[in-house]
């Protein structure tokens, strides 16, 4: 099982910019696919998970290219225009990549099932096949799990559906299930949630009604070929973020990262610690804003984070449990109960990792108490976690001696170079197989 040995380092220096954004290279994927003509992807992340979207892709009959880094180029079949897949299709580790396709195969003519890694298996599906049955559509789990099999050719129609929990994955399968439903679909949200699906059907040429709180969709005729050009993730500039709020002597800068405020609650975050942030450099990356995003050396005090901001940096809590952890005094993380469905349950497999690094820690139900304060050495598991991986990297600006993390080959899903782009700002990792 892959690992790092990260050795302690005091300081980072330099600057980086990351992969493009994980949510936003899926959906340009699908969106092309179901489009008229050719769209052409810019930025693409080239991590596992799209590159399983990618292949699903082609396995439904579409024409993928990649003709050179980070670009890809999709011959839209239309909507109704995807073939049979030959076998199931296996959706890696990415949840996001499983329940939009979901949206996405519910409204097609033909039978479908979705699969995934270990890790995907045990994720909640009926969130998304609850409401798209409601639309008529024909699925079932297993236990609520998957394999998500799909029965074909069913005739959907559009619902008003109030989301019981915060989920830009399970809205955008109901969004994009209603490309295809007869009459309009509404999804109302308990709470702003990311919005990449509206903004990037609209640059597909679809009308969205978006209210606050609210999107409804009307099945448009087709979706036009887009150039979308893909920012920097934010989630894997988070790790650059932290690094440099608890590392940095100097200003530090991660540039062009999608800064859309569905997504930047981090900074906020961060800002409330005391964390010295600037945004520089603003622009639009197509329907995205991006920024230069300079960290400057400040002392973070622990806090008390307003459950507002949970579902505006709900991939970023591994990251930030090590910014808590480094503060002074003491931080609490609550209302985040969704920590527990993702890649790994995040509240307790963090705790378990800051624990094993000597951080007082309190699991709650719905989050997580963190006292701020020395950071030790030691061994931490991922549980095949990709952010949890990154996050123990960034706590060894620290540590007290090595810290080893186990169960990181899951990095490559959202962040390929993760480690030479570290190495290039002073952090000391080494990989072993
Ligand atoms: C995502 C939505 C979020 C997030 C995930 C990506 C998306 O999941 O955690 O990494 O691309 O829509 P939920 O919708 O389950 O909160």
């Amino acid at each position: 099982m892959s690992s790092y040995r990260v050795s302690p380092v005091p300081v980072i220096t330099g600057e980086v910019t990351v992969p493009g954004d994980k949510s936003i290279s899926h959906r340009a994927l699908m969106f092309g696919a179901i489009a008229t003509g050719t769209t052409h992807v810019s930025g693409f992340l080239e991590g596992e998970d799209c590159l399983a979207t990618l292949r699903a892709v082609s396995s439904l009959g579409v024409s993928v290219e990649r003709p050179g880094p980070g670009l890809v180029t999709v011959q839209g079949v239309g909507l109704d225009g995807f073939t049979a897949p030959q076998s199931p299709l296996d959706m890696g580790n990415a949840g996001t990549a499983m329940r939009l396709f979901m949206g996405l195969l519910s409204t097609q003519a033909f039978d479908s099932t979705l699969v995934g890694d270990e890790s995907l298996m045990r994720r909640p599906m009926e969130r998304v096949a609850k409401p798209l049955r409601e639309m008529g559509a024909r699925i079932a789990t297993v236990d609520g799990r998957p394999p998500v099999r799909i029965s074909g050719g069913a005739r959907l129609h559009g619902i008003d559906y109030a989301l019981p929990v915060a989920s830009a994955q399970v809205k955008s399968a109901i969004l994009l299930a209603g490309l295809r439903a007869e009459g309009e679909t509404t999804v109302r949200e308990p709470a702003v949630t990311r919005d990449h699906t509206e903004r990037m059907l609209q640059t597909f040429g679809c009308e969205l009604v978006v209210r606050s709180g609210t999107v409804t969709v009307r099945p448009p005729a087709g979706l036009a070929a887009a150039r979308v050009a893909v920012p920097g993730d934010f989630s894997s500039a988070a790790f650059f973020i932290v690094a440099a709020c608890i590392g940095a002597r100097e200003p530090f800068v991660i540039r062009g990262v999608g800064v859309n405020p569905t997504r930047t609650g981090l900074l906020e975050m961060l800002a409330l610690m005391g964390a010295d942030l600037r945004l520089l450099n603003h622009r639009s990356c197509g329907a995205e804003p991006v920024a230069d995003i300079e960290v400057r050396p400040a002392r973070l005090r622990g806090i008390v984070v307003p459950e507002r901001l949970v579902p505006l940096a709900i991939d970023e809590f591994p990251a930030f449990f090590v910014a808590a952890a480094c503060a002074e005094g003491e931080t609490v993380v609550t209302g985040a109960e969704e920590l527990r469905v993702k890649e790994s349950d995040r509240i307790a497999v963090m705790a378990a990792g800051l624990s094993a690094l000597g951080v007082t820690n309190e699991v709650l139900a719905d989050g997580l108490r963190i006292q701020g304060g020395p950071v030790g050495a030691g061994k931490v598991h991922s549980r095949g976690d990709h952010r949890i991986a990154m996050a123990f990297a960034v706590a060894s600006l620290r540590a007290a001696g090595p810290i080893e993390i186990q169960d990181t080959a899951n990095v490559a899903t959202s962040f390929p170079g993760f480690v030479q782009l570290a190495r290039s700002v002073g952090l000391a990792i080494d990989e072993c197989a």
